[in-house]
């Protein structure tokens, strides 16, 4: 088998007291888009952020590519800090959308997706913009690249969100929520954009209630329930013959609304 784009082992999280992801295994393999689903409060955003580094695991291990991310851990449970410049080199091979664009109000389409180019990659002006518009072209808003957020649709807005992080150059793209935000009109384009993505061969996660893209542009479907994985498989394995009581429940819930005609 090959190295997972991102392998995760016996990850624990706890915030204080509580304890959120209660040793989490997973291996997300390269070149596919995997969804993960469940309810809220089930510990999806917690688990991204975790495999972003936006949160330290409290025990385990989470590899990208092969790499350790943050942490290595021997047999014995004893962990050890990954330099700071080996972590940023592993961290840039990831890229992050969320649910709230998180747009500089102050930058146009276009300045937004340069600037990181400019600041941290050291790109002269010229070359950062030209790459920042290839990317908004892909995301088909070459005609809004001076546009201010505040002159942009939600789906507009998302999607200079996604060129931001795809002009990065990431191996591995991680969405958490990215149309929730959305109006049921505007969520279509953000969801084609991903579709063209995973088209090109783009290894994602998706965490997403949107169950219809899950269960059609979704290749491995994780399903999340207080703190662990209740379920890994592939979309038919999840939405035509559910097995886990937790999981039918859930889909219930959500096939009710609807999406259920998308399958
Ligand atoms: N920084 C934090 N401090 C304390 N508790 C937290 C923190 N972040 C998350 N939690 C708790 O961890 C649990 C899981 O939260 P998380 O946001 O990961 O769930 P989720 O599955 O993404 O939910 P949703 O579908 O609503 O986005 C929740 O009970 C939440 O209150
Ligand atoms: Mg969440």
């Amino acid at each position: 088998m090959s190295v997972p784009a991102i392998a995760v082992r016996n990850l624990i999280k706890t915030f204080g007291e509580t304890t959120v992801l209660h040793g989490i295994d997973l291996a997300i393999e390269p070149g596919r888009v995997s969804c993960i689903i469940g309810p809220s409060g089930s510990g999806k955003s917690t688990l991204l952020r975790c495999m972003a580094f936006l949160e330290e695991a409290t025990h385990g291990t989470i590899s990208i590519n092969g790499e350790m991310l943050g942490f290595t851990e021997d047999s014995k449970g004893r962990r050890e800090r990954v330099s700071a410049a080996n972590n940023r080199a592993i961290r840039a091979q990831l890229g992050m959308v969320f649910q709230q664009f998180n747009l500089w109000p102050h930058m146009t389409a276009l300045g937004n997706v340069s600037e990181a180019l400019k600041t941290v990659h050291k790109m002269g002006r010229k070359d950062a913009e030209e790459r920042a518009m290839a990317q908004l072209v892909k995301v088909g808003l070459e005609g809004r690249a001076g546009h201010y957020p505040s002159q942009l649709s939600g789906g507009q807005q998302q999607r200079v969100a996604i060129a931001r992080a795809l002009a990065l150059k990431p191996k591995i793209m991680l969405f958490d929520e990215p149309t929730s935000s959305l109006d049921p009109e505007l969520t279509g384009e953000v969801l084609n954009v991903m579709r063209d993505l995973a088209a090109e061969g783009m290894t994602m996660i998706v965490v997403s209630h949107e169950i219809g893209f899950a269960a059609t542009v979704g290749q491995q479907i994780i399903f999340l329930d207080q703190g662990k994985v209740l379920f890994s498989g592939s979309p038919q394995e999840v939405f035509k013959k559910p097995r886990n009581p937790r999981l039918e429940q859930f889909l219930d819930t959500y096939l009710d609304r609807g999406a259920s005609m998308l399958l």
